[in-house]
């Protein structure tokens, strides 16, 4: 394969420095500019002809700025003639319009892997998709990693005290906390939720005894937070000690930072797929950053070399 280069959006560039770090590299030279009437243009300053180019980029707010900019980006790549290009994605926006769920609404999240592709993607790294599934809405090859690892070894590290409960506040994020339980030897408890709208969520019930346990709860994102805050509510409701979450992207959205600033967690760990805000860096002293950089390095490093990815899922 001929020569790796990484370049990044304007998502998360301090993370896409990081992965070029851990590459021994640095990022490729491009400029992002605009149109009077606010089109995007992207320059690539550097030649590109015949290489293996990882392009990083977040499908995080603004959204849909930095997804036309990610496709911008790949469609530019090509046209300049790179051998292969892989779009790395640690936050892939717009995953939970997954299915309809009702009649006349979307598969949006099938319509941005076809934008994808169409740009002229040859394949795609990403973070805890929201579901798993999503990967087939490809048709090209998709290396899907976990967070779990690293969520995973920062809480070990913690030497937490007392019996351990691993609580998933949804039904539809159970087999991500059961990766979380077996890692931990400990038992599962499944909040039964009820979404009401975008932004509110009824819990009424726990499968499960969370009574003077350490809780561990783990979901893949928090975006307005009414998901974990209720269910840690609920939990100290029945008798929990502690609460402990982990969620591998930070959305921290609309009235997120006001609600987990109120809610009984002890500690919120989170990663760094997504930049957080300055309100959130604020606001929130009980947050904890883990990063992602290393992981995905590491399978930049081995889809660059045609190596397996797939052991990179038994670290921490
Ligand atoms: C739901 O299926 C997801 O796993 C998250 O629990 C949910 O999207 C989080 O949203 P919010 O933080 O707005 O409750």
């Amino acid at each position: 394969m001929n020569a790796l280069k990484i370049f990044s959006g304007n998502s998360n560039i301090p993370l896409a420095e990081k992965i070029a770090e851990y590459l021994g590299t640095r990022l490729g030279q491009s400029r992002f500019t605009r149109f009077p009437d606010s089109e995007i243009m992207v320059k690539v300053e550097e030649d590109v002809r015949g290489c293996d180019i990882f392009v990083i980029q977040s499908i995080c707010d603004p959204v849909n700025e930095h997804l036309m900019e990610l496709l911008i980006f790949i469609d530019c790549m090509r046209r300049a003639s790179a051998q292969r290009i892989t779009a790395v994605i640690p936050y892939f926006g717009y995953a939970r319009q997954d299915r309809k769920d009702e009649g006349r609404v979307p598969i949006t999240a099938k319509l941005v892997a076809n934008l994808i592709s169409t740009a002229g993607a040859d394949r795609v790294l990403t973070i805890d998709l929201h579901a798993a599934q999503v990967q087939g809405f490809f048709d090209i090859p998709v290396d899907h990693l976990l967070a779990e690892p690293v969520i995973s070894f920062y809480l070990k590290s913690l030497k937490l005290n007392g019996s351990l409960i691993l609580v998933s506040p949804d039904v539809g994020n159970v087999k991500r906390a059961k990766g979380y339980a077996q890692r931990f030897n400990v038992e599962l408890a499944i909040i039964d939720k009820r979404r009401i709208s975008g932004t509110d969520t009824v819990m009424e019930n726990i499968i499960g005894n969370v009574k003077d346990k350490t809780v561990l709860m783990v979901d893949d994102l928090i975006a307005t937070a009414g998901t974990v805050c209720n269910a840690a509510n609920l939990c100290m409701e029945r008798g929990a000690k502690t609460i402990y979450v982990g969620a591998t992207h930070p959305l921290l959205c609309g009235p997120a930072v006001e609600r987990l600033t109120a809610a009984p967690i002890k500690s919120l760990i989170v990663t760094d797929t997504i930049p957080l805000s300055t309100t959130a860096k604020e606001n929130l002293p009980n947050i904890n950053v883990l990063t992602i950089s290393d992981l995905l390095g590491e399978a930049i490093r081995r889809i660059h070399r045609n190596e397996s990815v797939s052991n990179l899922f038994l670290t921490g």
